[in-house]
């Protein structure tokens, strides 16, 4: 379970600042982008089994737009959703390595749920792709081939249609389910990241799972998502593929779905941000905390705004602003997030960093290399408060006693290391307590300097 603890580098404290800056880097991506895949796979699957029950083709076409927007293609699934999640599960194993918590098997199981729901999703977008193909062809048989020799033919292809149907079903309903699952774990497992005093060895990833703190912190996901998602969807309809006037009905139930959904999140919100201010841990509460508090909160205030006008008075300009305040938005409360986790987390820091610096020391002292040790500094240090080169205090001087130890050397570190008595005109010298690359440093350095003096 711990083996990620075997790819934990000491890391110096700027490295650990840096590693910070990463992991607020790699949530600003990954959070958005599996909020909205969470949102549309949700919507795409809601209004598929709904348009074929009341058959609605409004509704089956929105449905398949929307999944081909979101899951246009695997690469962009791996880039924005799988890495990023894999970089922050790495950043999180550094930045809480030695700590009371480990919430790294709940991300990394987080993780493997969600590439298998982003499977599922791919194979969903796959066979709605393919059942619009054999209804086509289906079409074109009945009205052009009357001949009983196709009818063979044509009841495999309606049984094989009756099959996909059935997969596409599944498999949009199961990666939607397993969608809701892994975010949750993902939101609720870094939520227990923010608070070092409720870290210790009891938490288990059921503790994680199950707490309130968790809850709430995934409603404001969810609802930021669905904010994000519906602004995202005004701004590629209206702006993006631009307004077609043949297909009015269409647009217009489009924008109502998107407007609405979008009006009702962003109105609850404030709420949560509050909520969120609220369970900050003291550790970490700042004045920059307050301040983009406020300013998140204005953003929201801003964003009812532009919905009012665009419900008021239709203007494509307006669905852009929507959308880029959103993501700022969306951006901004992982910062908020980031900034306590940062703060309330200084501690641990310094405990890593302590580690680091201890490692670099035995490791220096390993490859003989330690700290650089000056016999003039030990002299001064420790020598001199009774002894001098040329007169004598309460020692002799030295240039009186080193002669005799020219050329003896491991007689003089003997001597130093370990005090003997030697000249009844004085006391005894105090053991000095030096080390042994202590006691050559000096031994050098006197012997050295007294001829010179
Ligand atoms: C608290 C005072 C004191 C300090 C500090 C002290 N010494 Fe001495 N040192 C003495 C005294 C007293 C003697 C004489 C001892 C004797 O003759 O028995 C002495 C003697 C010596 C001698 C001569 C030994 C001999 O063979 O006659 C040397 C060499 C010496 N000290 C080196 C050092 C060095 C190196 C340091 C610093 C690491 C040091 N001492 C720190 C008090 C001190």
């Amino acid at each position: 379970m711990n083996f990620l603890d075997k790819m934990v580098i000491p890391q110096s404290l700027e490295n650990l600042i840096l590693l910070k800056y990463i992991l607020t880097l790699a949530l600003i991506i990954f959070l958005p982008f599996v909020g909205i895949l969470l949102i549309s796979s949700f919507v795409s699957v809601f209004f598929n089994l709904a348009g074929r029950k009341y058959l609605k083709e409004h509704y089956i076409r929105f449905s398949k737009e929307i999944i081909d927007i979101v899951a246009a293609s695997k690469s962009i699934l791996l880039v924005l959703g799988v890495i990023p999640a894999i970089s922050l599960i790495l950043a999180y194993s550094q930045l809480l390595h030695a700590s009371k918590i480990y919430i790294e098997g709940s991300l990394m199981l987080a993780l493997l749920l969600l590439i298998v729901a982003v499977f599922l999703i791919i194979n969903y977008k796959y066979t709605f792709n393919l059942d619009q193909i054999l209804k086509y062809s289906r079409g074109e048989k009945v009205e052009v081939s009357g001949p009983p020799v196709n009818t063979e033919v044509e009841e495999k292809v309606i049984r094989f249609s009756e099959e996909n149907l059935k997969r596409n079903k599944k498999s949009g309903v199961w990666g939607v389910i397993l969608l809701f699952v892994s975010t949750y774990i993902f939101l609720s497992s870094i939520q227990m990241s923010y608070d070092p005093s409720k870290w210790s060895e009891k938490v288990s990833i059921f503790t994680i799972i199950f707490s309130l703190k968790g809850i709430i912190k995934y409603l404001y996901f969810l609802l930021a998502s669905l904010a994000l998602g519906s602004g995202a969807t005004l701004f590629y309809y209206f702006r993006f593929r631009g307004k077609d006037p043949s297909d009015s009905t269409y647009f217009e139930f489009v924008k109502q779905i998107c407007v609405w959904t979008g009006i009702i999140s962003v109105a609850a919100l404030p709420l949560f941000v509050l909520i969120n201010l609220l369970m900050t841990p003291q550790s970490a509460i700042s004045i920059s905390l307050f301040t983009l508090t406020a300013v998140v909160l204005i953003m929201l205030f801003a964003a009812i705004h532009l919905y009012y006008i665009i419900v008021k008075k239709w203007s494509n300009s307006y669905s852009a602003y929507l959308f880029y305040i959103l993501i700022l938005f969306f951006a901004i409360s992982v910062i908020i997030d980031q900034t306590s986790f940062s703060y309330s987390t200084k501690k641990q820091e310094m405990v890593l960093a302590a580690n680091y610096d201890l490692i670099v020391a035995e490791a220096k002292e390993k490859a003989g290399k330690g700290p650089a040790i000056s016999g003039k500094d030990i002299f001064d240090g420790r020598c001199s408060a009774c002894h001098r080169f040329d007169i004598k205090l309460v020692g002799p001087a030295y240039k009186d006693v080193l002669p005799k130890y020219e050329g003896h050397m491991d007689q003089l570190i003997a001597f130093i290391s370990n005090p003997v008595k030697k000249n009844p005109a004085f006391p005894p010298m105090p053991n000095q307590g030096l080390k042994p690359k202590e006691v050559q440093a000096i031994a050098d350095y006197i012997m050295k300097t007294y001829k010179q003096k």
